[in-house]
């Protein structure tokens, strides 16, 4: 599948060559995993091509266009947004398994994360976006209250993406940097972007790195932790209202870099608990009791084959061995009864989205 989806002129897999026919940011990371888990050295090509559209700002752009295409923002042959950092986990598992890491790719890693560290910290010393396109989770609940409709429906939510990208303020290179109508400190970003500052220290040494983990870390737990609901919500900054606390999946990523034992253990437990994420081709990205979840609906309760990844790298930070272990089998149940699909049906494994998708090669870094 990734062979079939590879751009032999530009080193990188589109998501799917029809449905997504451009350069993905955080695919491309979960498709260089997976090709370093098939000892294939395409991975270190395609994670190198994600810095390929990079600014001299550091800010690394969340599409790189193959063709003429919509634009997402004043540039035209790239978006003007980001999105979750997984290039510095990317990196350090390629080095796990046995690749030298160029230089430059090092240096292009740190600074992608050093301009959200200096261009996206709110006065909490969090991290924040300004358009849903920048979670990678494009329609999640969490954003129903900047939504304003009383039902979720793709195309009007289309239609809520552009007047966003409207009120987004760019700067001197076209690079989006606030917004007038939605600012939030999601907790998955966040999530990411701590753990994705901790590999960095891993591959550098940096004591530096290393200490804005923390600090990120902490501020994650003293501004997002919900003790009502066990996980980590979102804080919205600008718009936004109670949708920011609805228990998505994204609510346990902050157990990749809490410090926290408990508040691990109690986020990773509702994993396999089947009235909350946990189900028969787990994980489902809502609880199924809750009122917004759709089973068959893209970001309002279907399983996500890179959620599930980075949710097995969070049970193997606190060593839950038995979790990890129901990740890998619940993964690889999904990816292979949908049929390598972008997203499934979490009680049934139905394919949805664009099938095959290339993330779903992730089954493979699972062992
Ligand atoms: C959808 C997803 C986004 C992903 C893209 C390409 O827009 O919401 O996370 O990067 O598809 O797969």
């Amino acid at each position: 599948m990734l062979e079939a989806s590879w751009q032999q002129d530009e080193q990188f897999c589109t998501p799917n060559p029809s449905v997504y026919p451009h350069q993905w940011l955080w695919d491309s990371c979960f498709h260089a995993i997976a090709w370093a888990a098939l000892a294939d050295d395409r991975g270190l090509a395609e994670l190198q091509s994600c810095f390929k559209a990079q600014l001299p700002s550091g800010f690394v752009p969340h599409m790189r266009y193959l063709r003429p295409n919509v634009a997402r923002g004043p540039l035209t042959d790239r978006s003007s947004f980001t999105q979750p950092p997984i290039y510095a986990h990317a990196a350090a598992e390629l080095q796990r398994r046995g690749w030298a890491l160029p230089g430059p790719l090092v240096r292009a890693i740190e600074r992608g994360l050093d301009w959200l560290w200096r261009a996206r910290r709110t006065d909490d010393g969090l991290l924040y976006i300004v358009h849903p396109w920048e979670s990678g989770a494009d329609d999640s609940p969490r954003w129903d209250s900047w939504i304003g409709e009383e039902r979720y429906n793709r195309r009007t939510y289309r239609r809520h993406d552009k007047r966003l990208v409207e009120q987004v303020v760019f700067d001197e290179n076209g690079v989006a940097t606030a917004s007038a109508a939605f600012i939030a400190a999601p907790a998955a970003f966040n999530a990411f972007a701590a753990h994705a500052a901790d590999e960095l220290a891993f591959l550098t040494d940096s004591p530096e790195w290393a200490a804005r983990s923390r600090s990120l870390a902490q501020a994650i737990d003293d501004v997002l932790w919900d003790e009502s609901t066990g996980l980590w919500r979102d804080q919205p900054i600008i718009g936004g209202g109670p949708s920011a606390a609805i228990p998505t999946l994204d609510g346990v990523f902050g157990a990749l870099v809490t410090e926290h034992g408990d508040r691990a253990k109690r986020a990773l437990s509702q994993l396999t608990d089947d009235r909350r994420f946990g189900a028969e081709y787990g994980l489902a990205y809502l609880p199924p009791s809750h009122p917004s979840f759709r089973p068959n609906s893209y970001w309002r309760g279907p399983a996500w084959p890179q959620l599930n990844y980075m949710a097995y790298q969070a049970a193997k930070r606190w060593n839950d061995v038995s979790m990890m272990a129901y990740l890998a089998h619940a993964t690889r149940r999904g990816v292979l009864q949908s049929g390598f699909a972008e997203f499934w049906n979490p009680r049934t494994g139905r394919g949805l989205g664009a099938r095959p998708q290339g993330w779903a090669a992730l089954a493979a870094a699972l062992p």
